[in-house]
Order: C-alpha cells, then structure tokens, then sequence
C-alpha cells in the first residue's frame, strides 16, 4: 500500500528504513532519498514509523538517519571503488 503518494513510498519500504535508523519522517524519507512534498503523508508515516519500531523494540539504538545515508553513502563509495 502506498504512504506516500508524491515519492511513491510504500508502507513496507517505509517499515524497514524506519528499522534501519533513528529519525523523524523527514530523516526517514532520506534514508530512503526522498524528501516529503505535499507532507499530507506526514502523519501517518510518522504513525507507522512510531509503530514498527514500537513493534520490532527498536528506536534511539539505532544511528541517526544521516549518518545511516553517509554510511550507506560510503559504503556505495567504496564499491565504486573497489
Ligand atoms: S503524499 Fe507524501 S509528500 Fe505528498
């Protein structure tokens, strides 16, 4: 199901980045190399956010969504350049 009209997020792909680093929508979004538009997803991404993490008892373990994008962002680094 998609939560995310504008970027085309569904709420799958939105479950695992939320597992993936700790961080608002916004930060979540960018994890995922969206950002929000109309923000009329806000609410319930932030809901569904909130709850898979809840659910999987993951949170403020997690790196900040950042610096998740600059360890993924080195990582494509160093496959490039390998
Ligand atoms: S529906 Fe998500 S930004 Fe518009």
């Amino acid at each position: 199901m998609f939560i995310c009209i504008c970027n085309a997020i569904k709420d799958v792909e939105l479950r695992e980045a939320a597992l993936a680093c700790d961080g608002d929508v916004d930060g979540v979004y960018k994890l995922l190399g969206r950002i929000p538009q109309c923000r009329q997803c806000v609410d319930d991404a932030e809901e569904i956010i909130t709850e898979e993490r809840h659910a999987k008892g993951v949170g403020s373990r997690k790196p900040p969504c950042l610096a998740a994008l600059a360890a993924l962002g080195a990582m494509t680094d160093s496959r490039v350049g390998a």
